[in-house]
């Protein structure tokens, strides 16, 4: 049988400075503000090391990733999982890969007990949120029926 030419994988340590190029060229391609991969790649290092975040990886070196963090919620038993800054490479976009990441940290949730699996995604980035919504995610609360809406507030600046 032919070898899944969109295996995922888990990273290690040693995956830090790709992981960091692809963030950076992310944040590159959105316009928003990037320190640089030099910089981001103590991040990935750091968060690579502690038990609550993985990122899971296409090829070597990687062409996709998807960082995944756990963390305890009051409202579930189990762990609430965010999958951050699912990114493919410009040129391979389209062929599968975005979808075989997405559907690991899923398969996982179900192993792990993590219930829900979270993305923020900006209400203008329509593609990515009819990729969302193919996997199964939505932005309507399933009790209410009203819209999930994400708040946040900068600290320190
Ligand atoms: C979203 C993304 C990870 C999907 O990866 P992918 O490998 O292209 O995904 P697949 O090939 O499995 O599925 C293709 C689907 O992805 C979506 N998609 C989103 N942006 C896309 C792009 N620039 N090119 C192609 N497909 C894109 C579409 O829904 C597409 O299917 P459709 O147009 O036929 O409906 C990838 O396109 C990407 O990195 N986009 C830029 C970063 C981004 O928006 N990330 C999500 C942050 S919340």
């Amino acid at each position: 049988m032919a070898a899944d030419p969109f295996s995922v994988r888990t990273a290690g340590p040693g995956d830090a400075p790709v992981i960091a190029r692809l963030l950076h060229d992310f944040n590159t391609e959105f316009a928003t503000p990037t320190p640089g991969a030099e910089v981001l790649a103590a991040r990935p290092a750091r968060l690579l090391a502690a038990p609550l975040t993985t990122a899971l990886l296409v090829r070597h070196p990687a062409v996709g990733v998807a960082p995944v963090t756990r963390r305890p919620n009051v409202r579930y038993d189990g762990p609430v999982a965010l999958l951050d800054e699912l990114h493919v490479v410009p040129h391979l976009r389209g062929r599968g890969i975005g979808g075989s990441l997405m559907r690991r940290p899923l398969a996982d949730a179900v192993e792990e007990g993590v219930s829900p699996v979270e993305i923020n995604v900006d209400e203008g980035d329509t593609d990515a949120r009819r990729f969302h919504a193919r996997h199964g995610f939505t932005d309507i609360e399933p009790d209410s029926g009203d819209r999930a809406l994400y708040l946040h507030r900068e600290i320190g600046d």
